[in-house]
C-alpha cells in the first residue's frame, strides 16, 4: 500500500470519525454480529480482534458478551474513540499486524476490506491468516455484487475513497484460497439500501 493512498485513507476517516460515532447501528448490521456471536459462542473463543473497527461499536458489543477485544483501525481518531469507550485499542493498518503468528481466536471486518486495491488484497488476507489461530474464525463482511475498483466520485468524503467490489462468486474464489467458507450469505439490496447488496461471509483458517 502506497504512503499517498494510506495518507487519504487515514484524512477521509480522521475527519469523519466524530460524525459516524453519532450514527445509530442498522438493525440488519446487529443481526450479523448476532451470527457471528453464535459461532464464537459454540467454539467457546476468547480473543477477538476487530480490523478497520472504526469508532469501535462492534468491538464494544463483543467485549460486552465476554470476548476479549483488541480494536485496530488506520485512522488515529477513530482508535481514539475506541479508547474513548474503554477498548483496547491502537492504530495499525491490517496490512502489517503487530501480533506474533497464531495469536487470536477470532477475527471481525466489517466494511473495511473494500478499500484495499485487488492487486493487494491476497497479502492483505494471508497477513490475517498469520495472526489469527489454526481453525479460528474469520468474520468477512462487504458491500458487493459486482467487479468493480476506483475512487467513488460521489463520495461526501474528503479525500473521496477508493472502494474495490467483487461478484458473489469472484468473492468466494477468491476467500477459498485461503479459508474455508463456512457461511456465505447475501443481504439483499432492499434490505441495505443503495446500490449495492451486503456480502456476508464467515471463514474458518485452514
Ligand atoms: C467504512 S469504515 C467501517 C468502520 C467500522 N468497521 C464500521 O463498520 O463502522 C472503514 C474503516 O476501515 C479503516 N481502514 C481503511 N483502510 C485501513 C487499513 N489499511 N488498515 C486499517 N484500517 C483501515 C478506516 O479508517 C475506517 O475506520
Amino acid at each position: 500500500m502506497d504512503k499517498s493512498f494510506e495518507q487519504k485513507i487515514k484524512d477521509s476517516y480522521n475527519e469523519k470519525a466524530i460524525e459516524r460515532d453519532g450514527h445509530e447501528i442498522q438493525s440488519w448490521k446487529a443481526k450479523e454480529r448476532e451470527v457471528f456471536l453464535g459461532y464464537l459462542k459454540k467454539e467457546k473463543v476468547d480473543s477477538l480482534l476487530e480490523i478497520g473497527a472504526g469508532t469501535g461499536k462492534d468491538s464494544l458489543y463483543f467485549k460486552e458478551q465476554g470476548l476479549n477485544t483488541f480494536s485496530t483501525d488506520i485512522s488515529a481518531e477513530m482508535i481514539r474513540l475506541c479508547g474513548k469507550k474503554g477498548l483496547q485499542a491502537e492504530v495499525m493498518n491490517f496490512a502489517e499486524l503487530g501480533f506474533p503468528d497464531n495469536h487470536f481466536d477470532s477475527i471481525w471486518a466489517l466494511n473495511c476490506l473494500l478499500h484495499v486495491p485487488k492487486n493487494e488484497i491476497s497479502d492483505v488476507l494471508k497477513e490475517l491468516t498469520r495472526v489469527l489461530k489454526t481453525s479460528g474464525l474469520f468474520y468477512f463482511g462487504v458491500y458487493g455484487g459486482r467487479n468493480q475498483e476506483g475512487i467513488w466520485e460521489d463520495d461526501a468524503y474528503s479525500p473521496k475513497r477508493f472502494f474495490s467490489f467483487f461478484e458473489d462468486d469472484s468473492l468466494k474464489a477468491l476467500l477459498a484460497k485461503f479459508f474455508i467458507i463456512e457461511y456465505f450469505n447475501v443481504v439483499p439490496k432492499e434490505v441495505v439500501g443503495g446500490e449495492f447488496h451486503f456480502q456476508s461471509v464467515i471463514l474458518r483458517n485452514k
